[in-house]
């Protein structure tokens, strides 16, 4: 399967994308000589900053996507500082210990959320922390419009009947799932981050460079580009015309420290 994740597209909305990350990073409580891994760290342009701030004897970054990956490598390298090419579908392969487990904007790919997040815990050392933020987007326009468009001809078997899976929790769900997996106390968050665009066309380059980055993995090229017309045309008619747009974005930012 191709790889769809464009840096270009991504970046974007980069100032956007960067706040939940600090917000997230603030939640951390730094430590001496950590050993972190980010997962999906995409370009790594975080993972360096992640790396800056908190002076880890170890950052791994570690994301799918070679595009991105590519991105991650053009600089050079801070010293415990390394990028590697993984699913975090195979975390913790093997390894453990980690003082940092932190994820920002990528969890929500994949599946299964309570085998992942006990793989997670498990790989934690004792007084580990798990660091996670991720977009809540599942029920708003921005995502719904793109899968009833799918469920329909000619997309629905031009993708094998392939469905962009939902594994994002409610809130209290993530709390939940965290004490139970030895997180004494965890500090869930729901923000709404209030982007203010140009116009509502916006969100259309906002998504094609997330949620249907995806969409494009499982549609051919040219049924893609008509995927992406039809999509562009139903949600302009439900989300309306004022100019500037306010695209407010829900995130689930999570925090939570293992007991010694
Ligand atoms: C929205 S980007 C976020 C990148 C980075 N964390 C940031 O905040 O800028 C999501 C990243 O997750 C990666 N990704 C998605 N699913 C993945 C998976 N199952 N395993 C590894 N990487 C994945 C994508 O390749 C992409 O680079």
């Amino acid at each position: 399967m191709s790889d769809p994740w464009n840096p270009d597209q991504y970046g974007k909305f980069e100032r956007e994308r960067e706040q939940p990350f600090y917000d997230l990073l603030a939640m951390v409580r730094p430590a001496a000589n950590m050993r972190v891994v980010d997962l999906g760290c995409g370009t790594g342009t975080l993972t360096r900053e992640l790396h800056a701030q908190l002076q880890p004897r170890e950052t791994i970054g570690i994301d799918r996507s070679s595009r991105m990956l590519d991105k991650a490598g053009e600089a050079e390298l801070s010293p415990g500082l390394r990028f590697q090419i993984g699913d975090i579908e195979s975390f913790p392969d093997g390894t453990s210990g980690y003082d940092l487990i932190f994820s920002n904007a990528a969890l929500h790919w994949v599946e299964d959320h309570e085998a992942l997040f006990a793989r997670l815990a498990e790989a934690l050392a004792p007084q580990g922390q798990l660091a996670v933020q991720m977009p809540a987007m599942h029920d708003e326009a921005s995502h719904l419009v793109a899968a009833e468009i799918l469920e329909a001809a000619p997309y629905r078997s031009a993708s094998g009947g392939w469905q962009k899976a939902q594994p994002v929790l409610s809130p209290s769900a993530y709390a939940r799932l965290m004490f139970r997996l030895g997180f004494g106390d965890p500090v869930v968050r729901l923000i709404v981050y209030p982007h203010v665009l140009a116009g509502p066309d916006e969100v259309v380059e906002w998504v094609k460079g997330t949620l249907l980055a995806e969409y494009s993995r499982h549609l051919p090229p040219d049924v893609f580009e008509r995927f992406l017309a039809e999509y562009r045309g139903r949600l302009l008619e439900r989300i309306g015309t004022e100019r500037p747009f306010l695209f407010p974005f829900k995130r689930i930012l999570l925090w939570g420290q293992r007991s010694a």
